[in-house]
């Protein structure tokens, strides 16, 4: 991908790293804070899965400005920010840091460890597995991050606080609905503008925590019972239909648009992206390139083509073939008169290609290659 292709495609890209953001995802916190007000007065919060870390940003930003204005009041404590996340997030200000895993029944214990004699009075989560491509086992993944983020919650997260959670949006989510309800009077799926139509990402707004009477917390609560519901036959109290909420004014940019660079008016500049991976997995092959030591060039392969701009990928293959084939015959043919020269080989491809290509003038197919 080209240095400006991501830019040129997403303009919530492009303005997260004008903004200073690590990533497009501050959007969609922003945008649901716009319309639920979530971060109103919130001094103490959690953030889970949160690498890179735009998340913890903006709540960064929030929970100080609420901290400045309950100092005019004169009745302030310092805020304070937990962010958890399976990969290691480059540090950020006043924001305590755990690495590892939020299904893992010893990481809730750090996350709630942090909140010994206090209660948070939010809890978010951007939670996303590696998506496997199989459907039902992401969504089936990607609602066990959700029950594991509400069983975490439901152990630090003060009577009246709110959940803020990733859900998708498929088969059985009012199952999860459901489940939430018991917890939070409010529920609300919000789709924020800068989630894409095409994705079926949304995200759940829980308020006004309730737990029912009597519950107490614990990491084994089986919360997903996995048996088919068919929601039809639920009546009553049972049946709960969850207001669906658009998040972002109609005129903030649509996020599956291709808008112009010079959008917004201004002239468009690269910038580079605000925290750069801190471990990519293709580090070690960066690092190779880099010190040019390397010689990626596969030894079997002989042949340099450098004239082909007209031709079509299956022109190439039919005239590469050919001329192999005809290299193998004139080889065989003076195989114990002269050694295997693979200098001359290049040299004879190289004739008979530049020869066929500079014959061809027009290209039907237009797969150039
Ligand atoms: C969409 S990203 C979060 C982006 C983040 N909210 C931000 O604004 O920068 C999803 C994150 O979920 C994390 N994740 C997925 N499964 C996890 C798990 N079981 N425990 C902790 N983090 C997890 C991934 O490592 C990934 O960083």
């Amino acid at each position: 991908m080209g240095k400006t292709s991501k830019d040129k495609r997403d303009i919530y890209y492009r303005r997260a790293k004008e903004e200073g953001w690590r990533a497009r995802s501050a959007f969609k916190l922003l945008q649901i804070d716009n319309e639920c007000h979530i971060l109103d007065g919130v001094n103490k919060a959690v953030d889970l899965c949160a690498a890179p870390g735009s998340w913890s940003q903006v709540l960064s930003r929030r929970l100080n400005e609420n901290y400045k204005k309950a100092l005019e009041t004169g009745n302030a404590t310092p805020p304070k920010i937990v962010a958890i996340d399976l990969q290691a997030m480059a540090p950020l200000e006043g924001v305590i840091q755990i690495q590892g895993d939020i299904t893992n029944i010893n990481t809730a214990n750090q996350i709630i460890s942090h909140f010994d004699n206090e209660q948070a009075d939010l809890v978010v989560c951007d939670g996303a597995p590696d998506v496997t491509g199989l459907h039902d086992m992401d969504i089936y993944i990607q609602s066990q991050l959700l029950l594991a983020a509400l069983n975490i919650t439901t152990h630090i997260l003060r009577k009246g606080g709110t959940f803020v959670a990733k859900i998708f949006r498929a088969k059985d989510v009012t199952l999860l609905y459901a489940q939430l309800k018991i917890f939070f009077p409010y529920v609300y799926c919000t789709k924020p503008r800068s989630s894409r139509n095409s994705s079926i990402e949304a995200f759940v707004v829980c308020k006004d925590y309730s737990p029912p009477e009597g519950y107490k917390p614990h990491m084994l609560n089986p919360l997903l019972t996995h048996k088919p519901c068919d929601f039809d036959e639920l009546t009553g109290i049972n049946r709960v239909i969850v207001p669906f909420v658009v998040c972002g004014d109609l005129s903030q940019p649509d996020s599956d648009t291709c808008y112009p660079l010079d959008y917004e008016g201004k002239e468009y500049t690269y910038h580079e992206p605000v925290q750069t991976p801190i471990a990519p997995p293709y580090q070690e092959a960066l690092s190779l390139l880099e010190n040019r030591n390397t010689d990626f060039r596969r030894p079997d392969v002989s042949v340099v083509v450098d004239n082909f701009n007209s031709m079509t990928i299956s022109d190439f293959k039919k005239q590469a073939k050919q001329t192999q084939k005809t290299i193998n015959e004139s080889k065989t043919e003076s195989q114990g008169s002269r050694g295997n020269d693979s200098n001359e080989d290049v040299l004879e491809l190289d004739k008979l290609m530049s020869t066929e290509l500079s014959d061809k003038s027009t290209n039907k197919d237009g797969d150039k290659i």
